[in-house]
């Protein structure tokens, strides 16, 4: 009896204290209820305040250091959190969650675009890997080191195409094909916030620029952009949509304006397009200032007028601009913001942060040891390594023969550091890199002799340090040259006119040639050179791109041969700057062998998928299940690529397809998938790809339709070609 009256006793005492406990703080309870019971609990300004995001810590975006001091509200949702302090972090958040009446957590953000301190390959190279599983790897462990600093949210991964390298952002983002953005999009959302949200190292992933930002017209960023309907579906939504079914919690809204209509006021995109169509139902959060901006765009009258806008059309949360804050009150009061919409945009936010956990474990645990794990830098060697690409080798001269005694180290980036990291690298440290001239040494120990010489600086008309670059050539049996850009060329608000590397470092070239020793030229930049007088003087080149902390080990390990060079361009490589755009999926021309350029050759320097091995891969004709399908059925394709050479090696097999005639032009050739796999010397593989009618060979219409029409088809891989009947 006693028992039983105890058990009574304990029941009703937990259900008394179930009954005290609100549902939002039930972490057993179902998202959605503990949504919908906070949403109720909020007031209006306590709501208001959840879509609002400062700053803490020391802004370090030279662009954006005139919008904000960095102070914010008690209860604000978001904070950008510039300090990498998880202590710091866990004191404002121990504010929010026991000084405030509803005890909200606040969401911290921060642009984890290559690595939190770790600091891997810039985008851009990344993409030259053909390496997805790497890529998710590489986010994957980024995402601990971000989650261990305090921040639960990267504005990462950027997947705008672009086309045109005079605009520096093209090294944020996976170059210029759809296919190839998305994919990388994809991956990179899955390693930040992996299987579940609320695990210990995921964090919340944001696709950015939404959408067409990489369109900014003339390379001028921040700049109008002219994307036609058809033009946004075909290639500048594709990699949104993809990053959004991989289930992306949240979506960054561009500066630029699509056609007139601002991206960040674009309720086609923001809301028909993402929302209802895609169901996103994560948030939206503006770019820095974007909201205010829309004044500056010619489409607000005030910030009043461009915090309804922005709202209306579908940007959930303010960053930085403080537009909502001084504004959404007024606006909803005058019944121009109705309440629906309000609590339409405060619950995507709490969703995500309950997603996150954040209301269970609102805390960082304080881990000293977060930095620089061995296990971030094999992940960060082997992409730097399979990230770079083999442009030119003639005579076979890569890699370096252990008959070379004497190598002449040359140029502004062989003993650099900073600029290695490449823009948007977060917390990493210069001292972190591996210079080009360590990572030789060590590769090559006491049996080559270093002659180092810088030969000049990145810019300026300073010739004075050629004669000893010239001098150390002399007396060496190869020369490795080191050129490039500055980190701080590429990234945002760095447009430029040309993509020729500044007359002094050919300058410098030039003068090396003239030695007669074998050439090398190590490229490292954040968007396509200028290539049209450098190229024929480069015995072999090596595009290294911006590597990240173990720069000179990748780099070591390729020239000495230990890594056999995987990468192929994810954007191509104009001649010269005058030949922009050029880009591989362009459409037919009417008159295919005229219209060029009369003062130049018309073809690019490199196309995209270029990149040479040590290695020679010969495809084998691609085999079919069928010449023939219906739209309902699928396609196996085969191809048998065999590795003919005294090398092992890797090779990603990009497949295209190619239209027939049909109702729109369509671009010459469209990339659908692509693998990568290591080859044996002297072994073959099969690689295979499952056509899906639908998926590969439809189209879009100017409002996204799909399309799919019978035909003559052409499947491409390697040097293979085949064609393929599709029919109603
Ligand atoms: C910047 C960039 C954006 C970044 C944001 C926060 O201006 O445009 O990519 O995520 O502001 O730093």
């Amino acid at each position: 009896m006693k028992s039983f009256t105890t058990l009574t006793l304990l029941l009703i005492a937990q259900g008394i204290c179930m009954a005290q406990t609100p549902i939002y703080k039930n972490k057993k309870a179902p998202t959605e209820s503990r949504v919908e019971d906070l949403l109720k609990r909020m007031t209006l300004d306590e709501k208001i305040l959840q879509l609002n995001q400062g700053t803490v810590g020391d802004n370090n975006n030279p662009n954006n250091n005139g919008f904000k001091k960095p102070s914010f509200a008690e209860g604000i949702g978001s904070l950008i959190d510039f300090s990498a302090d998880p202590a710091f972090r866990n004191s404002i958040q121990k504010r929010a969650m026991e000084e405030t009446r509803l005890g909200i957590p606040i969401l911290f953000g921060y642009d984890v675009i290559h690595g939190f301190r770790t600091v891997y390959p810039i985008s851009l190279a990344q993409g030259c890997s053909f390496n997805t599983e790497l890529v998710q790897q590489m986010c994957a462990v980024s995402a601990k080191e971000t989650k261990l600093s305090g921040v639960d949210w990267t504005f990462s991964p950027m997947i705008d195409v672009a086309r045109d390298p005079r605009w520096g952002r093209v090294s944020e983002g996976y170059g210029e094909d759809p296919y190839t953005n998305a994919m990388f999009g994809v991956a990179s959302v899955r390693g930040y916030q992996g299987n579940q949200l609320d695990a210990p190292y995921s964090i919340a992933a944001c696709l950015k620029h939404f959408v067409g930002y990489g369109m900014s017209e003339g390379g001028r960023d921040y700049h109008y952009a002219d994307i036609s309907p058809q033009s946004l579906w075909e290639t500048y939504m594709v990699p949104y949509q993809a990053g959004i079914k991989a289930g992306a919690a949240t979506v960054m809204s561009g500066f630029n304006d699509i056609s007139g209509i601002p991206a960040s006021a674009n309720h086609y995109t923001l809301t028909e397009v993402l929302k209802n169509r895609w169901s996103h139902d994560g948030f939206v959060v503006s770019d820095w200032g974007s909201v205010e901006q829309l004044m500056a765009q010619g489409v607000a009258k005030d910030r009043k007028e461009a915090g309804l806008k922005a709202f209306m059309a579908g940007v959930d949360m303010d960053m930085e601009d403080d537009v909502y804050s001084q504004n959404l009150k007024q606006l909803i009061t005058e019944k121009k913001i109705p309440m629906t919409r309000i609590d339409d945009a405060v619950k995507r936010v709490l969703r995500i942060k309950f997603r996150l956990g954040l209301f269970d474990s609102p805390y960082t645990p304080i881990v000293e040891q977060r930095y620089l794990q061995p296990e971030s830098k094999v992940v960060a060697q082997q992409l730097a390594a399979e990230s770079m690409v083999l442009l030119k080798n003639d005579q076979h001269i890569l890699p370096i023969t252990a008959a070379t005694s004497k190598i002449a180290l040359v140029g502004p980036l062989a003993k650099d550091q900073e600029d290695l990291l490449g823009n948007w690298h977060a917390h990493g440290e210069a001292a972190d890199i591996t210079t080009i001239l360590d990572g030789l040494q060590k590769e090559f120990g006491q049996k080559v002799q270093f002659n180092y010489a810088k030969g000049c600086a990145f810019d300026g008309t300073d010739e004075s340090l050629i004669a000893e670059a010239v001098e150390a050539a002399r007396k060496s049996d190869i020369i490795i040259a080191c050129i490039g850009e500055k980190a701080g060329w590429t990234g945002e608000n760095t447009s430029r006119s040309t993509i020729a590397l500044p007359a002094i470092q050919e300058k410098l070239i030039a003068e090396l040639k003239k030695t007669g020793k074998p050439l090398v030229l190590i490229l490292g930049n954040g968007r396509p050179l200028e290539l049209m007088r450098l190229q024929p003087m480069a015995d072999a080149i090596l595009e290294m791109w911006q590597p990240g902390i173990t720069a000179g080990d990748a780099l070591a390990s390729i020239l000495s041969g230990r890594v056999n060079p995987s990468g192929k361009l994810d954007i191509t490589f104009p001649l010269t700057t005058g030949q922009i755009p050029t880009y591989y999926d362009m459409r037919q021309a009417a008159r295919p062998y005229s219209g060029k350029y009369q003062d130049i050759p018309t073809d690019p320097l490199y196309w995209f998928g270029y990149g040479l091995s040590y290695t020679n891969f010969n495809y084998a004709p691609i085999q079919l299940s069928s010449a023939s399908i219906r739209k309902n059925q699928k396609l196996t394709a085969t191809v048998e690529v065999k590795n003919t050479g005294a090398t092992t090696g890797k090779e990603a097999v990009l497949w295209y397809i190619s239209a027939p005639a049909s109702s729109i032009s369509r671009p010459m050739k469209e990339l659908k998938y692509f693998e990568k796999k290591e080859i044996a010397a002297g072994t073959k593989i099969i690689y295979k790809f499952e056509l899906d009618p639908i998926r590969d060979l439809s189209f879009p219409d100017a409002d996204g339709k799909r399309h799919l029409e019978a035909g003559t088809f052409t499947l491409m891989a390697g040097d293979q070609k085949i064609k393929f009947e599709l029919t109603d």
